[in-house]
């Protein structure tokens, strides 16, 4: 043995051959932490400092390799100031060049994943080798960081300045075939032949069949490129990756900055150049804030995780309802491999259903995501039907049919009929209370809401509803099947809007009284997109549909008279209100606030409409001045007030939980990190005395609870 420590060990075979293993005690993944990075230290020491060797296999005894830096240390470390930032990057510099130079051949084994600082460990040995089920890549840019540990120095001398802008600015985590491709590893086996092929590339540099002098000289010099190369790799690249970006992340673009600016450098100036622009990114708002959605990611997926691991998985599911979300449930079940039976009344219904699901699976198809024989074989996945036949075998059944509370709680009682005694039952209403739908249920403890987001296949969320008298089984069966179909589940109580609607309403409302002091919607809507919203919410109103709003504002208004009132249509007629009198629905009839018009794809494309804003000057009061931050501040602080609400009311377990179902349900702006983690940003201080100032004049939809009072006054946040 030369080094035996917590996470690493070394040991010596009778060739002469070192190995180092990661294996990190108590843990089930290999990562990064200081700690392990001073043991790193220690053990390369001990690999100087020991006579005889040969060459050194780096490899992992856990069934991944390393999954990066503990991102759980970022927050602690990056509150430092950029020279200490600077100065840690150097001492990981220091062990990974020593790495880099150890007199003999050296390579590494990579097993599984292979991720940000795993991967760089990776690149400092003369070879790699992949197993062909493993991973390998940089993704530090998504977390507003760029790889800083020798990622945007070895990476591009490795597999060219172009390859590497795609790996570190996309982030993307890239397979072994792709590895191989590109140069990024020597060779990709059957995970069980790794040791054998890493030991026959070692026995093959010490015969001399390869160079590993010629690989390690290479590694360590300037990229060689000229000055068109130069231009092509990094200017086009810096164009195309800004606008894909957008500006409200710039770690992309600055690694490919650093890959540019470190190109003509030797390999210590490169990494002076990246370990300063690491410590700069580190200590960005955004860097905090997407680092601290990853750590609430994790929160939220370990929370789903626990609830799965009380159930069995669901084998077979059924939705009611063939339309835009019953059609969007079967697709999203089959394709994620949980067959599933579709009931509706009409038979045009099932097939649209149908037709929907097959136009989404041949665009993998088109995608080369699928072949045509497993398009075919997912299809067969999902079963139209007009009758209750099959139903006895059933394991979850989602029901999706018209909003009607009456339709609602007579299909669901009709079904209760036909399904096992086990058998869970959900609802994916928007708007009805779970209790209301519960109380004609004669087994009220197996149902609970199962609150999809449109676009099915492409939305994230799925809120999970407990109602009064929902089992823990009905909420952990729901909580599994969604994460089976690929969802990110969030359990929450039932209360008017559950959560996402409860915040997203009031956030209408404060954009139904700027229409009243006569503000523009495009301005309003650009502003917000410019915040980091994917729409506007005059944009948004037009996709959720002004019908829609309109009934959800009513059971909003009714929910919370004294602050949502005016979403009802007690009082003056809103903006909203007036759209759907008008026959305005948005995009569905093609006007709105905008007009829609087919693209060359056949999508809606929303231009100006005249009439439109004709129609809106109806509702103004008294025409107001407002800056761009009053706007801001008028749209936010509704939301804002309702999250914490919301958390107030234990309709959410956290404020990670509340933050992450905005971001993955309403698409709140992700680098600013959630409502919650908005306020602590402003500080809760100047939030509630903007929210008060706001109050006093545009009233109670804008009052801050007490206890937000109290957290101003003592100091307190949200997260600490
Ligand atoms: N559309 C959205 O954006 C959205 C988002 C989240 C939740 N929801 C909720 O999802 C549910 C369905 O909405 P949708 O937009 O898909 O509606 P939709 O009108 O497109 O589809 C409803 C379908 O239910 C069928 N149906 C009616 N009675 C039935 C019965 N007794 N048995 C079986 N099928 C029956 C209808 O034929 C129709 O095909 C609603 O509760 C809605 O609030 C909708």
């Amino acid at each position: 043995m030369i080094y035996q420590g917590n996470a690493i060990t070394v040991a010596k075979n009778g060739e002469g051959i070192a190995r180092l293993t990661f294996d990190l005690r108590d843990e089930s993944v290999n990562k990064l932490s200081r700690a392990v990075i001073e043991e790193l230290g220690e053990a390369v020491k001990a690999l100087q400092g020991e006579s005889g060797l040969q060459g050194l296999v780096i490899d992992s005894a856990k069934d991944v390799f390393i999954v990066g830096a503990d991102i759980t240390e970022f927050h602690g470390v990056f509150e430092k100031d950029e020279a200490y930032l600077v100065e840690m990057n150097q001492r990981v510099h220091a062990i990974f060049n020593a790495i880099e130079d150890l007199p003999f051949p050296t390579v590494t084994a990579i097993n599984g994943i292979a991720l940000g600082g795993g991967c760089e460990v990776a690149l400092t040995t003369d070879y790699r080798v992949m197993a062909d089920s493993a991973r390998l890549g940089l993704p530090e840019t998504k977390l507003g960081i760029l790889p800083g540990w020798g990622g945007c120095v070895r990476l591009p001398r490795l597999i060219g300045a172009d390859n590497a802008i795609e790996w570190i600015a996309g982030g993307t985590e890239n397979k072994a075939e792709a590895a191989l491709k590109m140069g990024a590893v020597d060779a990709v086996v059957p995970g069980d032949q790794l040791e054998a092929a890493a030991l026959d590339l070692l026995a093959r540099a010490a015969s001399g069949e390869l160079d590993y002098r010629a690989r390690r000289a290479e590694k360590t010099s300037p990229l060689k490129l000229g000055p068109i190369e130069q231009m092509m790799a990094f200017e086009t690249a810096k164009g195309y990756v800004a606008g894909k970006a957008g500006p409200h992340y710039p770690a992309p673009v600055e690694s490919i900055k650093v890959i540019q600016k470190g190109a003509g450098e030797s390999r210590e100036r490169a990494q002076a150049i990246e370990a300063k622009a690491f410590a700069k990114l580190a200590k960005t708002d955004v860097c905090f804030n997407l680092v601290g959605l990853f750590l609430n990611d994790q929160l939220v997926k370990k929370k789903a995780g626990k609830y799965a691991k009380q159930v069995a998985p669901i084998q077979q599911a059924a939705v009611l309802g063939a339309g835009i979300m019953g059609g969007g449930i079967a697709y999203q079940s089959a394709s994620k491999g949980t067959p599933i039976l579709m009931k509706d009344i009409k038979e045009e219904a099932l097939e649209l259903g149908l037709k929907e699901a097959r136009k989404l699976f041949a665009k993998q198809v088109e995608r080369k995501k699928l072949t045509t024989e497993q398009m075919a074989e997912k299809l067969s996945h999902i079963r139209p039907t007009l009758s209750y036949g099959d139903f006895g075998h059933v394991d979850l059944v989602v029901e999706a049919v018209v909003e009607n509370p009456r339709v609602k709680e007579a299909v669901l009682t009709e079904l209760e009929d036909q399904v096992d005694e086990k058998t869970i039952l959900t609802s994916n209403t928007s708007t009805i209370s779970i209790d209301r739908l519960a109380q004609n249920l004669k087994r009220p403890e197996n149902f609970c809401g199962m609150h999809f987001f449109n676009p099915v296949h492409r939305m994230p969320l799925v809120e999970v509803i407990r109602g009064e008298k929902s089992s823990d089984a009905a909420v952990a069966a729901t909580v599994a099947y969604a994460r089976a179909m690929g969802k990110t589940p969030i359990v929450v109580n039932d209360c008017p809007g559950f959560l996402v609607n409860r915040v997203l309403f009031p956030y209408f409302g404060g954009f139904s009284l700027l229409m009243e002091q006569g503000a523009d919607f495009q301005r309003v809507d650009k502003l917000m997109e410019k915040f980091g919203w994917p729409m506007g919410p005059a944009y948004l109103l037009d996709v959720v549909g002004m019908d829609t709003a309109v009934h959800a504002g009513e059971v909003m208004a009714e929910g919370f008279p004294e602050r949502m009132g005016s979403l009802g249509g007690g009082g003056d007629k809103s903006a909203i209100q007036l759209m759907f009198e008008k026959d305005r629905l948005g995009q569905k009839n093609a006007k709105g606030f905008y007009a829609y018009e087919e693209d060359k794809k056949g999508k809606p494309r929303k231009v100006v409409d005249e009439e439109a804003i004709a129609l809106v000057q109806q509702v103004v009061k008294e025409s107001r001045e407002l800056s761009d931050e009053e706007i801001i501040a008028r749209m936010m602080v509704p939301l804002c007030l309702e999250t914490v609400r919301c958390l107030e009311d234990g309709i959410v377990g956290s404020a990670a939980e509340a933050d992450m179902a905005l971001i993955y349900g309403i698409g709140f702006p992700p680098f600013r990190g959630g409502a919650l983690r908005y306020i602590d940003a402003l500080g809760v201080a100047e939030f509630v005395a903007q929210a008060e100032r706001l109050a006093e004049e545009l009233g109670p939809l804008y009052a801050p609870t007490e206890t937000l009072r109290r957290m101003a006054a003592d100091g307190t946040r949200f997260y600490a």
